[in-house]
């Protein structure tokens, strides 16, 4: 008998030997796998705008033979700011959303005044919004809360929102922005659009970092698709709650909690990954 529950100890410790080495088989398999999509499609977000600026400035630099109008340099300064900004923001993104994931991410919390964050989100797309044909409207409750966060990265997280449902809402339609205090003091913020919306599949798509980046379109003007993740893991970050409710062709919804200032454990030594899961460090 006592050979016979050896045996099987022994048997069982085999089997949780193998389950561990196959778990961390398929785990190192799927972050190679993450890691060789997105340098295949970082290295085409990078190269595209890169591109661009040596093309136009070897062009620029051959003004002797070219002999260029006044205009035409303009024209090719302008394209060479418009590709080098937009890198930069991609380099940018990429920078934060690995900081992010291998939790070194910190944030500047103080108290800010949800108010004057949404009212100047709000005013930087109020012509983006008319230019393109979509109303871009606002339901905030007077007397919003003072939250605890970083007034940067809540601003970062709110533009980008409502840059998204402004690009994808098509001329005639609308995005409404609501704010209104929680019963706990926290607050709660969503970005409402009537646009092209997403199916369950494509939401998942888009909150993963990297995934959408479609190398065979040229969109690199429209950013690097990383803008949800570090949204929602910004917000994760100040201890609230994002969600995404879309349905195809009526419209999307992003729904953004944040916690009361008073909430000891909100943006307090909390490290959250941008893959969603948080741990306490
Ligand atoms: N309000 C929205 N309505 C419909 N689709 C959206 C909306 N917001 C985001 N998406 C989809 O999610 C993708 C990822 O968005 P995001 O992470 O902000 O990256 P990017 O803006 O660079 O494309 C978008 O390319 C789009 O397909
Ligand atoms: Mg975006």
């Amino acid at each position: 008998m006592g050979e016979y529950s050896a045996l099987l100890a022994d048997s069982v410790l085999r089997h949780k030997a193998w389950l561990a080495e196959n778990a961390a088989r398929a785990e190192t398999q799927l972050a190679s796998k993450v890691k060789s999509e997105f340098i295949a499609n970082m290295s085409h977000e990078l190269r595209t705008p890169l591109n661009t600026v040596i093309g136009f400035a070897k062009l620029l630099g051959e003004q002797k033979e070219r002999r260029w109008q006044d205009h035409e340099v303009v024209e090719y300064a302008e394209l060479i700011r418009d590709a080098a900004t937009h890198l930069l923001a991609v380099i940018n993104d990429i920078l934060d959303i690995s900081k992010m994931q291998s939790g070194k991410y910190t944030l500047d919390a103080r108290e800010v005044e949800l108010d004057e964050i949404l009212h100047v989100a709000l005013e930087s797309f109020k012509t983006n919004a008319v230019d393109v044909g979509v109303v871009l409207g606002s339901k905030l409750e007077s007397d919003l809360p003072v939250v605890k966060g970083d007034s940067a990265k809540l601003r970062q997280i709110f533009s980008n929102l409502i840059s998204n449902a402004i690009r994808f809402t098509p001329p005639g339609g609308s995005v409404t922005v609501e704010a209104r205090t929680l019963p706990d003091g926290g607050a709660a913020v969503s970005v409402r659009d009537t646009g092209v919306g997403m199916t369950r599949e494509e939401i998942a798509v888009a909150l993963t970092p990297f995934a959408q980046v479609d190398a065979s379109l040229s969109r690199w003007r429209e950013g690097a698709g990383l803008g949800l993740p570090i949204a929602k893991a910004l917000v994760q970050l100040h201890g609230g709650q994002f969600e995404i409710r879309s349905a195809k062709s009526l419209g999307t919804e992003v729904a953004v909690t944040l916690p009361s200032r008073f909430d000891v454990s909100a943006a307090n030594g909390e490290t959250v990954h941008a893959d969603g899961h948080g741990d306490k460090r």
